[in-house]
């Protein structure tokens, strides 16, 4: 097996104490290791420590002091990594890479990296995470298609409680080695996901809809392409997400099919996060509708999508549905798994306030064609996204073995 280049750099964040581990970690299963610190780096942990463990040299300034070494000889650092991780990644830094600030060697080196598969484990105090100018510019790198490895929840070294905690070490290396071997192995398969409500128009401004953010989605569409998935995501006002995966902005379900229909034959795995809105007005208004006389709405049925899209499926094919219940959950899911000959169904309880609708988080039930249940705990949909396109690929292996 090809031994991988990784370069880790480290920004000066007290999180910076957990890095020695995540080296170990990446040495131990056979990375080859460098690293780049930036100054402030070093004043958490030192540049001796972390010699020690990769037995050779911590870059840390542009121009080393005696030495004809020179940040042009630096990018050859960059050239020699497969993989590029930035943990702890500090506010400051994530703004920098941003916005194309290259005034300290890991900086600069970033300038030169556009190219290369690169994992941002931001790190910080809560309020500096959550603030809006600080979301934007990871908003920026994932579009770039930088991997963003969230951070996670609660006391921080502040002693604010809240996101910002780097995630833990053995989580980091295992997203990132799974990305690796999910690359060697699962390269080309392709998935085509659907995210977000439908709406349907009343007139040109008014329409009706279906609750939901478009998280669950999106974070399959992440996780998916973060395996290495050629991914297609189709929904209602989704932000492109650069070059990680393609997306095609919709809006009502009649679209939806139309579009699914064309492309779903050519895709290996399909899953239908969407919201479908099940009725749509009869008639829909050319002109905005005057208030004053009341209106009374006639609705018909939307076709359903799964059921159109299953007579297309063929036997390579892997279709996962969600199913949105309020009562007899298993019961129905399972009806739904059947009609829409699915390989899985993701069954949520869609009346529990504290997960689902709008939330980060949620829990769910996986359903399989087997009859076979996997309770699956509360949890971040990022998670539960990752657990959802494992099996996925499980099943499509399976089936095309
Ligand atoms: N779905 C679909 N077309 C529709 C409605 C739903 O393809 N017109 C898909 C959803 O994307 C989801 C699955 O079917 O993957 C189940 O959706 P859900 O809303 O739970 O159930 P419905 O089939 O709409 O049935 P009901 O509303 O009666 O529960």
């Amino acid at each position: 097996m090809k031994k991988h280049n990784v370069l880790i750099g480290i920004t000066g964040g007290i999180a910076a104490y957990k890095i020695p581990n995540l080296c170990r970690l990446f040495i131990k299963n056979s990375y080859n290791v460098k690293i780049v610190m930036t100054e402030n780096a070093t004043n958490f942990v030192s540049t001796l420590t972390f010699e020690a463990i990769i037995r050779s040299k911590v870059y840390v300034n542009e121009f080393i002091e005696g030495s004809n070494e020179s940040a042009i000889e630096h990018i050859n650092l960059v050239d020699w990594a497969d993989i590029i991780v930035i943990a702890p990644a500090t506010a400051n830094t994530i703004a920098k890479i941003a916005h194309g600030i290259g005034d300290n060697l890991l900086t600069s080196l970033m300038l030169v990296a556009s190219n290369k598969t690169i994992f941002i484990c931001p790190a910080m105090n809560t309020r500096m995470y959550l603030n809006p100018v600080t979301q934007q510019n990871i908003e920026i790198l994932r579009k770039r298609s930088f991997f963003i490895i969230e951070p996670d929840e609660g006391e921080l070294a502040c002693g604010d409680v809240g996101p910002g905690r780097l995630k833990e070490v053995n989580d980091i290396f295992d997203l990132i080695n799974k990305h690796v071997n999910a690359l060697d192995n699962f390269k080309g398969i392709k998935f085509i996901i659907t995210a977000g409500p439908t709406i349907e128009y009343i007139d040109p401004v008014r329409f009706i809809s279906n609750r939901s953010s478009g998280k669950m989605g999106i974070a399959l569409a992440d996780y998916a392409s973060l395996m290495g998935g050629e991914v297609l995501l189709i929904g209602h006002l989704l932000q492109s997400h650069g070059k990680l995966f393609n997306t095609i902005i919709i809006d009502k379900a009649i679209e939806m099919l139309e579009l699914l229909k064309e492309n779903v034959k050519k895709y290996d795995i399909l899953i239908m996060a969407a919201a479908v809105a099940d009725f749509k007005p009869k008639n829909v208004a050319n002109e905005k509708i005057k208030k004053g006389e009341g209106l009374i709405l006639e609705l018909e049925e939307n076709p359903d999508i799964l059921k159109e899209l299953s007579k297309l499926k063929n036997d390579r094919q892997v279709f996962v549905g969600f199913a949105a219940e309020t009562s007899n959950s298993i019961e129905n899911a399972r009806k739904k798994l059947i009609e829409k000959n699915l390989d899985m169904i993701v069954l949520n309880n869609v009346l529990r306030q504290d997960i689902g609708f709008d939330s980060d988080y949620n829990e769910v039930t996986l359903i399989f064609k087997n009859n076979e249940i996997l309770q699956i705990p509360k949890m971040k949909k990022s998670e539960i996204a990752s657990i959802i396109v494992d099996k996925a690929i499980e099943i499509y292996k399976s089936k095309n073995v």
